[in-house]
């Protein structure tokens, strides 16, 4: 038995998505099973692309990549991609070249479902993107609940206002009614919040320092946030740029690197106002047990070093 941490990571590259899963793939002490895609930042078909052609540019090619859900559970996508932020195919920036592995034919739900069924050692699920797939693989096969050691999600905001309406984080708003599953699953969850994510961010000189690293992987990642970064200061007016989704994958290699708190915590989907809001149970009057850790602090210092380091490292299977 490996003593590497079996992950399995879903998303929707997006930038900050594809920076976690280099991130995952220079981890000395993880293991990617595989990588589920869902609709999110942009259509099905630009995310699993994505997830595809990044993992090849860093030379990650026997880690498998599956296509999910097309749109969330109750409603289309209705133009609500963040195409404002990571471009129309989801990745606007670098000149990646085309994918060359192929993606595989399972569906990405049922991967999860059959890893987490077969699998003789629990496994973590990192959702970076809407919560849609891993909603849908707790509806179909409920007994896979016992095998998941931890969600390390990307999602939502408790302390601060959120990013797509005041009340909501981009990924819960996209699909809140399957963030209401999750929440309710019984599952062992850890939110990284916007609280956090919006501290733990690149300046322009860190970005600098990273593309002078010089090894394609660094260079790539600095192009990826030269673009991220553009838009966040177009969009939301703020000079330093988030790298959200990939904080998940960082506590994974170090725990010291964010503060939880643990909550009850639900999901508001019927106010239009709120809708997608992470409401906590922070001061505890509802009597609900606990079902979450939510984020409270993260040491930025630290996560961009981590990034520093790890981009540089050759990808090793
Ligand atoms: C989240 O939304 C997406 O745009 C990012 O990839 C991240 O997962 C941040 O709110
Ligand atoms: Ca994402």
């Amino acid at each position: 038995m490996s003593n590497k941490k079996k992950i399995i990571i879903d998303c929707d590259p997006g930038h900050d998505d594809a920076i976690a899963l280099l991130l995952a793939s220079r981890a000395d002490n993880l293991k990617i099973l595989g990588v589920t895609t869902v609709a999110g930042n942009s259509e099905i078909e630009h995310t699993v692309r994505n997830a595809r052609r990044v993992l090849d540019y860093a030379e990650v090619f026997d880690v498998p990549v599956y296509k999910g859900c097309n749109h969330p559970m109750m409603h289309n996508l209705y133009r609500l991609t963040g195409a404002i932020i990571h471009g129309e195919d989801g990745l606007g920036g670098p000149d990646i070249p085309p994918p060359v592995t192929p993606i595989e034919k399972e569906h990405a739900v049922d991967f999860i479902i059959k890893t987490l069924r077969e699998s003789d050692e629990k496994i973590t699920l990192i959702p970076t993107g809407p919560l849609t797939n891993i909603a849908m693989a707790l509806i179909k096969a409920p007994d896979i609940k016992d095998n998941i050691e931890k969600i390390v999600i990307m999602g939502g905001a408790v302390y601060t206002p959120g990013n797509i309406t005041s009340a909501a984080e981009f990924n819960i708003y996209v699909d809140p009614e399957a963030a209401k599953i999750v929440f309710s699953s019984g599952c062992n969850i850890y939110l990284n919040t916007l609280d956090v994510s919006m501290k733990a961010v690149f300046y322009n000189e860190d970005i600098e320092n990273l593309r002078a690293q010089g090894d394609k992987v660094s260079v790539i990642v600095a192009e990826l946030l030269d673009f991220f970064a553009s838009t966040h200061l177009d969009h939301f007016g703020i000079k330093s740029c988030p790298v959200h989704d990939a904080l998940c994958v960082g506590v994974l290699i170090d725990d010291s690197l964010i503060q939880y708190e643990r909550t009850y915590l639900d999901v508001s989907v019927n106010d239009p106002l709120t809708r997608g809001e992470t409401v906590a149970d922070l001061w505890g009057i509802t009597g609900k047990e606990t079902n979450c850790f939510i984020s409270v602090k993260v040491d930025r210092d630290k996560f961009v070093n981590m990034i520093f380091d790890h981009m540089k490292k050759p990808y090793k299977r």
